[in-house]
């Protein structure tokens, strides 16, 4: 045995031992076909013009540039939207953000397409610039239908509150900074169709975009996707621009052509969480029940729609986060601006939605003189509850994630230690708070839930899946092997997972939703029943066995009513081809149980939902603002997990992630729409200095009927909103330092705000 044949043996995802030892292959680790050209983008230096003059001859007769494609050369049509026909891929005589495409420079080499750049001339007339959602709405600059979710009677309920306080909270973008760039690798083939190597989310999306632009049939079209560098939602939708890009070059000049995108470029030109401004209204009785809410959020769409109406209605869906509120308002405005068109990012608009609950609680509480606790505590939602879009709530964990979090991690404790603390330290103030997150499983578009799986077994016993999930670093291929292996009782070993691949598994929704091994992992269950089905009544045929005899797969081994009979799996096999027995099967499924009316706003969305409740500590040094987190405990929901180690990393990458999009990572536009945190020196994520000392995460295993894979619940999102507790901790830290602490509910949470908190400035 090899070292990394052990290695693989220990490790639960079967991408690691390839990760460590640099062996895995992104799409700029492929190796070049001979002749292969470059491509480089020309982008629009300004926010908002119109062209007035474009001049590219020189950059044309530089030695080693090939062409330069503008929009005149798309043979099909100019458009990238996959929602709203709104956003051409070369801007034609407009530019609507900065970065906007408007030329395609292909060369010999990267370096001469990215020379060739400073030779083209271009005469902009300035137009105004809009970067601000409340702004572009009053100016009528929508991109999309605006949506209002409603239940119960608001107008009523706030009369019989005795307490109703009003305010407003803001949420900034957040960049993904997946490792691996956007970028795409294009490949002419003989008989007329082009082979895609894409980073993508979404294999079908590029496949359907690049058909498009060239006015190609999908079926010529191939895309295929290994594995990807992480996505975070970047590559749902927005990793189809540079595949069609690289495609459109192999289809003028019939050569590979590559097209990567540098770090810089790739911050400049692809779209970011999207930023929402949002104000609020909440009433609550004498006993902390909080009888209305009112919610107005204006979403930064930027340029062009791309994912914004989707991700605008994730926001409402989820604008009440884990709370039963009886009367509900809350409406939603899909803003326009001049900035680049914003896109999908774990979550999809949820945890803008629920930053702002979270900010009415706190500040209701601080006005009534109770913690926040108290608040969420009472208003937990509960069985049978109805959603403000009407799904009943079921198998609902809300009340028992956060009781046990409060037991296990002894809350009472906790805010006993951090007031002696205070007490003794004058410029060292700790706080916590408590985060509770309930997230809808399920793309909101009903149609877009179901997926497709390809299985073939081999005559040596060996079996290849084929599913339409991509592998993004969440260890999707991990649980498809898991389900594959344990479907046919072989070990992993003998299980292959494919590229993912659209001539192989057509018609994909994106790998997004956290849905991909709900919706894969039942198609692959689905293939394999039809195998294990064909297999057994062979078996039965051969071993002369009567049906009530039962007939399993065990340790390459067929069992009968329990037992090894003397057939191996892989005599099997060859005794089932000799008979010509279909080893191929194609299997299907679709989410049961969902449907959605979008005149009404209510149906019942979501297959099913994931709980938790999060509690972070942090301490804030009160002469500098800079702060830490001591610890973070979770109480999650899981279903029954069917992989422990993955599902806890997803934990602990989507909590840091979401803090990081709370408390560090700014993304600055100046007056003129232009990207001031243009690079990773000016935008700062997370590194392990920022990430909190510890992460104690407690599994709570039920076994409800639930529509998840094995039970075991998606878990890629929801761990993000853990994050929003960061704000709120911080704040309470502030407040201990300085009772009468502005807190303005506007994220991120930065060093500087925290010392405008601590001084009031
Ligand atoms: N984890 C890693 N390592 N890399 C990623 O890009 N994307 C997240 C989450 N976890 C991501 C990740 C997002 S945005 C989603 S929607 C889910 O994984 C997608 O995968 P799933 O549906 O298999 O959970
Ligand atoms: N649709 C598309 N992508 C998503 C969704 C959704 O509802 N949720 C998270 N990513
Ligand atoms: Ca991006």
């Amino acid at each position: 045995m090899t070292k990394h044949e052990k290695l693989s043996k220990k490790s639960s995802n079967i991408d690691a031992p390839f990760h460590v030892t640099g062996r895995t292959k992104y799409v700029d680790d492929m190796p070049e076909l001979q002749g292969t050209l470059f491509v480089k983008i020309f982008p629009s230096p300004v926010a908002h013009g119109q062209i007035i003059r474009l001049d590219y001859s020189k950059a044309l007769q530089m030695p080693g540039v090939v062409a330069v494609l503008s929009e005149k050369d798309i043979p099909g049509e100019n458009e990238l939207g996959g929602i709203v026909k709104d956003e051409p891929m070369l801007a034609e005589q407009e530019v609507h953000f900065e970065g906007q495409p408007i030329l395609l420079v292909i060369a010999e080499t990267e370096d001469i397409a990215h020379h060739a750049l400073s030779l083209i001339e271009i005469d902009i007339e300035a137009h105004p610039v809009t970067t601000d959602p409340i702004i572009a709405h009053q100016q009528g600059d929508l991109l999309h239908k605006s949506r209002t979710f409603s239940i119960g009677n608001t107008q009523e309920a706030f009369a019989k509150c005795k307490h109703v306080f009003e305010g407003t909270a803001e949420s900034g973008g957040q960049e993904h900074v997946y490792l691996e760039p956007q970028g795409a690798y294009s490949i002419p083939q003989d008989k007329g169709g082009i082979t895609i190597y894409s980073s993508t989310q979404g294999p079908t999306a590029v496949q359907r975009t690049v058909a498009r632009i060239l006015d190609m049939p999908m079926s010529q079209i191939e895309v295929d996707v290994n594995r990807i560098g992480g996505g975070f939602g970047g590559k749902e939708d927005q990793a189809s621009p540079w595949a069609a890009m690289a495609a459109l070059a192999t289809y003028h000049l019939r050569k590979p052509v590559k097209l990567i995108l540098e770090r810089k470029e790739d911050l400049k030109m692809t779209g970011k969480r999207h930023p929402y401004k949002s104000r609020y209204k909440i009433g609550l009785d004498e006993d902390l029940n909080i009888l209305a809410y009112e919610a107005t959020f204006f979403q930064n769409g930027g340029a062009a729609a791309d994912l914004s109406p989707p991700v605008l209605g994730r926001t409402l869906f989820h604008s009440t986060n884990s709370y039963d509120i009886p009367n509900v308002d809350a409406t939603a405005h899909c803003c326009k601006t001049n900035i680049v068109p914003n896109t999908a990012f774990r979550g999809f608009g949820g945890p803008q939605g629920m930053f702002v609950i979270e900010s009415a609680i706190h500040y209701a509480a601080r006005q009534i003189g109770v913690t926040p606790i108290e608040i969420q505590a009472k208003n937990l939602l509960k069985e049978n509850a109805v959603f403000p879009y009407g799904q009943i709530v079921k198998g609902c964990e809300a009340r028992q994630c956060w009781s046990e979090a409060v037991e296990k991690y002894q809350v009472a404790a906790l805010q006993k230690e951090v007031d002696d603390f205070n007490q003794q330290h004058a410029y060292q103030k700790k706080g916590f708070a408590l985060m509770p997150v309930c997230f809808g499983i399920s793309f909101t578009n009903t149609p877009m839930n179901n997926a497709r799986a390809l299985v073939h077994i081999y005559s040596d016993g060996s079996v290849g899946v084929n599913t339409g999930a991509v592998e993004m670093g969440q260890g999707v291929n991990t649980k498809m092997v898991q389900i594959a292996a344990q479907m046919f009782g072989l070990p992993q070993q003998r299980i292959q997972l494919n590229n993912t691949n659209t001539t192989r598994v057509a018609n994909t929704s994106p790998s997004a939703a956290s849905a991909t091994a709900d919706l894969n992992g039942k198609a692959l269950q689905d293939a394999g029943r039809q195998l294990t089905e064909r297999l057994h009544d062979f078996i039965r045929q051969d071993l002369n066995l009567n049906k009530n005899e039962r007939i399993s797969f065990k340790n390459e081994q067929v069992y009968v009513n329990e037992k090894a009979s003397a057939l191996s799996w892989e005599e099997l096999i060859q005794k089932a081809l000799a008979q010509r027995i279909n080893l191929s099967a194609k299997g299907h499924y679709a989410t049961p149980v969902i449907h959605f009316d979008r005149n009404k706003e209510k149906g019942h969305p979501f297959a099913y939902h994931v709980y938790g409740t999060a509690i972070l500590t942090c301490t804030v040094d009160c002469i500098r603002g800079i702060y830490e987190f001591d610890k973070v405990q979770i109480v999650h929901d899981f279903g029954a997990s069917m992989n422990r180690e993955i599902d806890l990393g997803q934990i602990e990458g989507g909590l840091v992630q979401g803090m990081g999009w709370m408390t560090l990572e700014e993304i600055i536009y100046n007056e003129k729409g232009l990207l001031k945190s243009n690079s990773l020196a000016t935008y700062k994520i997370p590194d392990i200095y920022a990430a909190p000392k510890t992460i104690d995460v407690h599994f709570l295993n039920t076994d409800t009927d639930n529509e998840a894979i094995l039970k075991s619940k998606a878990v890629g999102e929801p761990p993000l909103m853990y994050g929003i507790g960061a704000y709120f901790a911080i704040c309470n830290a502030v407040l201990a330092f300085n009772p009468k602490a502005k807190i303005d509910y506007v994220a991120p949470m930065t060093t500087e705000r925290v010392l405008m908190g601590l001084y009031g400035l």
